[in-house]
């Protein structure tokens, strides 16, 4: 049972002006895996706020992956790369290479987002675009590769496996 954090980074959010539907596009896409959602919470496009939420979720050490929303792009307000990258203790490239390059197919506004992914602790935290459809095209690229990512950063897996993942 993965625990997961899900936080949406809007200002309009935020201020109630705006329905967080990336949210619940977030908490669908990830019921698929065998998870439990037991942080959320919507906060404004700041650097410090986002940084410091990021890191209190992921050092209280009941959160195995933090998944955000919104703030990815190029926008005078969009922090969220740059304060999860302040926090991160690796970055882990691929994931977002992967949403990025895979989704490009079915828009090429793929590339405006700048997430990153990366680990803090234990914690597994994976930037996504600000919009509902963004959210469940990415998802659905990296989606079967997060157990076992969260497996191998809490030390359970040793072993690397193909098992399970590998595409048809
Ligand atoms: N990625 C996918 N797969 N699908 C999308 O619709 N929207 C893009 C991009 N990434 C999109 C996407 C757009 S239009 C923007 S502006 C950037 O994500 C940044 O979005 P954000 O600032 O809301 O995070």
């Amino acid at each position: 049972m993965l625990n997961l954090g899900i936080l949406t980074i809007s200002d309009k959010g935020w201020q109630g002006q705006r329905d967080d539907d990336s949210g619940k596009a977030i908490r669908e896409s990830l019921s698929l895996l065998d998870s439990c959602v037991v942080k959320y919470e919507v906060i404004p496009d700041e650097m410090d706020v986002i940084a410091g939420k990021l890191a209190d979720w992921a050092d209280e050490g009941n959160v195995d992956v933090i998944v955000t929303t919104g703030g990815t792009g190029l926008g005078q307000r969009d922090v969220t790369p740059e304060a999860t990258l302040s926090i991160v203790d690796k970055v882990v490239p691929g994931f977002a290479e992967a949403m990025r390059a895979e989704t490009f197919s079915v828009t090429p506004f793929a590339i405006l987002s700048r997430a990153v992914v990366g680990v803090r602790g234990k914690c597994l935290i994976i930037n996504l675009p600000g919009s509902p459809k963004g959210v469940r095209e990415c998802l659905r690229v990296i989606l079967s590769v997060i157990p076992h990512a969260v497996a191998i950063i809490k030390g359970e897996v040793t072993e690397h496996i193909a098992q399970g993942v590998d595409r048809e």
